[in-house]
């Protein structure tokens, strides 16, 4: 019998879509659709078992080998910079990470600038290759009350349709990455399940460049 490819889908909308990506490319598993809440499923005669992660774990578990191959943003890539081979870009779970901050924000680089983020590793990177100093201010979530409340002079966040920062009248400034979902790999898989991990991942570039 085959080996199982351990597949770690990120817990949420993205992971439902990464997931009907490999159902139509010929790795479906049913019980996946049944309403409860366990967090592995598997089909043995596809070879697969997926589970279910917090979006931001999944590099830990393909880095670690607990996965094969999983599903991750590219921001989460660039955050933690994993050990990890990226098989394709996805083409879904499209956004960006933007400076954002309030309207009338004007910077003075005579002061260092205080950013909040739940990236310090992107933000620091970012503000380093343009030689900005900075004071790093790292949340968790909600990231854009920061500013409303005087935590931050701006914030690095994800900006997807614009809607959350519009709503708490922030803008939108320089945009620091652009993000979409990436298909990775374990890199002792990769070498050990090779055929099987190629030919999934041909199979899924086949499927996105045909819709
Ligand atoms: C993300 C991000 C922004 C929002 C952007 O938040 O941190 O708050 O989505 O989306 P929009 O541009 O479409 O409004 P998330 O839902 O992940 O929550 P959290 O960061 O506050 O935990």
């Amino acid at each position: 019998m085959k080996p199982m490819i351990n597949i770690a889908l990120p817990k949420g909308r993205l992971g439902e879509k990464a997931y009907r990506i490999f159902e139509q490319a010929g790795y479906e598993c049913p019980s996946i659709h049944e309403e409860n809440r366990k967090l592995i499923f598997e089909n043995p005669e596809k070879g697969v078992r997926y589970f279910w992660v917090k979006p931001s774990d999944v590099v830990i578990y393909v880095e670690r080998g607990a996965a094969d191959i999983g599903i991750a943003g590219r921001d989460i890539i660039a955050e933690y910079e994993p050990s990890i081979y990226e098989l394709a870009d996805l083409g879904i779970g499209k956004c960006r990470m933007a400076v954002a901050c309030k309207k009338d924000f004007c910077d003075n680089r005579d002061r260092t600038l205080r950013v909040a983020t739940k990236f310090p590793h992107i933000a620091r990177s970012y503000y380093n290759s343009i030689s900005r100093e900075i004071d790093i201010i790292k949340l968790n979530g909600s990231i854009e009350l920061a500013p409303i409340l005087g935590l931050s002079d701006v914030i690095v966040d994800i900006v997807e349709t614009g809607k959350t920062l519009y709503e708490n009248d922030l803008e939108p400034r320089e945009t620091v990455l652009d993000i979409s979902a990436r298909l990775v790999a374990n890199k002792v898989s990769y070498k050990f399940k090779n055929q099987q991990i190629r030919k999934m991942s041909e199979d899924i570039a086949v499927l996105i460049a045909n819709s």
